[in-house]
């Protein structure tokens, strides 16, 4: 397998995927470059726009030469004067991006050539969001979810990332998942979607915080992992969109904080059914009772 990489600006990502999407380039990895922020509702993070990445671009070449053809499509498709890298990678470098991650529930994340016997797995390639299954409050949520039985229900996932929460809601027999996010992951969603055979996962780019949800129908179970401030600015897109027995499982609290989270949320009408704990990260497992 041959790997093409070259240095691009954060800022220009998504353009530069929708260009290589467009000449038939559509498996690349890039890690989005975070900022750690501290403060009193725990931990925040944002997107560096302004930073360089390197994004490698996996084409479907069999030979040297074939690629160096691909090379010149990509420098005249985006017009590029930088170097671009060109390397032969084997099996064993393929692997080495995403090493799989075990639940310690009987189900592991990993590559779709990964096969392990008494396992149940999510098949997943890391694209470059949030959600590769390694951070704490991504594997309790899961935890969470695997756990349950979907039937018939319609899952809302917001701050979905990778889509990784929706899609083990989707695996376990999720009627439906929205996953939607403040960024476009339209592409990584419906990948992973695509490498656990799911068809009924959709996205949406929304910021859950502002703007309001146009909705036709209401969610038995909503996901949401992204810090505690944004949980409580989104309560009231929540309320207005999930059932009235609905489950609502919140991460990304912290704590030193989440107490006074939940009693913001519990005022709501929603009790604690259950709550789990790694490291300082806080993951709850909520009813509605109104
Ligand atoms: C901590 S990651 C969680 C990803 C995934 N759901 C998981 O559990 O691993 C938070 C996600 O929320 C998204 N996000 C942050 N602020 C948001 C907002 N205001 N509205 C919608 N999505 C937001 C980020 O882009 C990121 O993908």
């Amino acid at each position: 397998m041959f790997e093409i990489s070259f240095i691009i600006n954060h800022s220009n990502i998504e353009d530069i995927l929708e260009k290589l999407e467009e000449i038939g380039l559509s498996s690349t990895y890039y890690e989005t470059p975070f900022q750690v922020t501290i403060d009193n509702n725990g931990y925040g993070y944002y997107e560096k726009e302004d930073e360089d990445v390197l994004l490698k671009v996996y084409p479907d070449c069999e030979s040297e030469d074939e690629c160096l053809k691909v090379i010149d499509r990509i420098k005249n498709t985006l017009k590029l004067d930088e170097d671009i890298n060109l390397s032969e990678i084997n099996e064993g470098n393929w692997q080495e991006p995403f090493e799989p991650v075990d639940l310690k529930n009987g189900w592991v994340i990993g590559e779709p050539s990964l096969t392990l016997e008494n396992y149940k797995k999510i098949n997943f390639e890391p694209q470059g969001s949030f959600g590769t299954g390694l951070h704490e409050t991504t594997q309790d949520m899961l935890r969470f979810i695997l756990d349950l039985d979907f039937s018939d229900k319609k899952v809302l996932d917001l701050g979905a990332g990778s889509g990784i929460l929706g899609i083990g809601a989707a695996l376990k027999n999720a009627a439906k998942v929205v996953a939607l996010d403040i960024r476009d992951v339209t592409m990584e969603v419906m990948h992973n979607a695509a490498l656990n055979n799911l068809t009924n996962v959709e996205v949406l780019i929304k910021d859950v915080t502002k703007e309001k949800l146009e909705v036709k129908e209401k969610y038995d179970v909503v996901f949401i992992n992204i810090g505690g401030e944004e949980t409580l600015a989104s309560m009231e897109l929540i309320n207005s969109v999930i059932e009235s027995n609905g489950i609502l499982l919140v991460s990304g609290l912290v704590e030193w904080s989440y107490e006074e989270v939940f009693k913001q949320i519990e005022v709501q009408g929603y009790s604690l059914v259950k709550k789990t704990k790694s490291n300082e990260w806080v993951t709850l497992f909520l009813q509605r009772s109104i």
